[in-house]
């Protein structure tokens, strides 16, 4: 089996590669190494990788990438490659999210339907929801109404995935709810509480603590995510909600138990683009994919945490406070 991974460099790309060269597959990794967050940090995510013979890393850019070559033989696509993040999609950041996002899926799906690929999986995100008018969301009932740049390039995606289905490309977009554990991006709250759990930056709350998020731990997606690419007939968007929903408060009160420490924050008004909760119906995941999250949330907590303290005891201060300014 040989599968084409994009993004294979980020958080969720890394850790899905390595579970594919555990099941013996060979995989093909696109990373352009986006600077949004230290590009180092995207090598360590590699670190296990580049010593597996079954792993080759195309360091380029999908809109640069020889994807007629690569599909040649109709490889299985894994599509994780994007600009992430809500805030800063705001402004003139925006164009990063057109390119990286918009522009590289178009290309990416017509590469896929012109070499006849069987099925294309992709990440969109829980983000294309907005704030429900009814909790849980459900892809058939619920309406997208996104409040971010971030989340409106996410449900463009969908659009286009679409229209190239009608054209005859199979594809599944699946609709994560924030995930974390290790290697977890430094701009989210959960990493950015762990590093400040463990000495560093103070942590920046936004808003009064009340937002709520369905937390989704990182094997659960990478298994969901696999298994969208065997499902005999899955729905084109399914939600990958980890089912363990907690206020930002609740996650805070968490980490300061598993450490044994109050945790040093600053309170500031919520940014825009911010939801208020997110919550996922996870019918069709279940039924169609056969998937469930094995991972709550205290344990997978207390794996990211320890992945934080391990990573700041093996590297040089310098290099930890210059993630921690961006
Ligand atoms: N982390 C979450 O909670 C979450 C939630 C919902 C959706 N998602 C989606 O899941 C996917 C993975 O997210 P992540 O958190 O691992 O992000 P990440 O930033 O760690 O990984 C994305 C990777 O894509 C690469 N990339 C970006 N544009 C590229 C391009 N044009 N060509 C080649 N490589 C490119 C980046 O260099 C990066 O390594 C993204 O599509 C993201 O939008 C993530």
């Amino acid at each position: 089996m040989r599968a084409v991974v994009t993004g294979c460099a980020g958080f969720i790309g890394s850790h899905l590669c390595e579970r594919l060269i555990d099941e013996g597959w060979d995989v093909v990794g696109i990373d352009v190494f986006t600077p949004y967050y230290d590009p180092a940090d995207k090598f360590d995510n590699l670190g296990r990788l580049l010593a597996e013979p079954r792993f080759r890393l195309l360091p380029t850019d999908i809109m640069q990438a020889p994807l007629a070559e690569l599909f040649a033989d109709r490889p299985a696509i894994f599509h994780l490659a994007a600009q992430a993040g809500v805030r800063a999609s705001f402004g003139d950041g925006f164009s990063q999210y057109m390119h990286n996002n918009v522009l590289a899926t178009q290309r990416l799906l017509e590469a896929a339907l012109d070499a006849g690929c069987p099925r294309v999986v992709y990440a969109s995100s829980s983000s294309v929801y907005g704030d429900a008018e009814q909790y849980p969301v459900r892809e058939d009932r619920t309406p997208t109404k996104p409040l971010s740049p971030y989340g409106v390039a996410k449900r463009t995606c969908e659009e286009i995935a679409q229209v190239y289905q009608h054209l005859g490309l199979e594809s599944v977009g699946l609709r994560y709810f924030t995930v974390y554990g290790p290697r977890q991006r430094p701009d989210m709250a959960m990493r950015r509480l762990c590093e400040a759990a463990c000495g560093g930056e103070t942590f920046a709350l936004y808003g009064d603590g009340g937002q709520s998020r369905d937390f989704t731990f990182v094997s659960d997606v990478v298994d969901a995510t696999i298994r969208a690419a065997h499902a005999p007939r899955p729905s084109p968007l399914i939600n990958v909600g980890g089912g363990y929903e907690a206020t930002m408060a609740e996650v805070i009160a968490t980490i300061e138990d598993l450490n044994g420490a109050p945790l040093p924050l600053t309170v500031s008004p919520s940014q825009r683009g911010d939801v208020r909760r997110t919550g996922a119906d996870t019918t069709r995941a279940r039924t169609e994919l056969g998937w469930q999250p094995e991972v709550g949330l205290v344990e997978g907590l207390r794996a990211e945490l320890a992945w934080v303290r391990d990573r700041r005891r093996s590297r040089p201060p310098a290099a930890l406070a210059d993630v921690a300014l961006r």
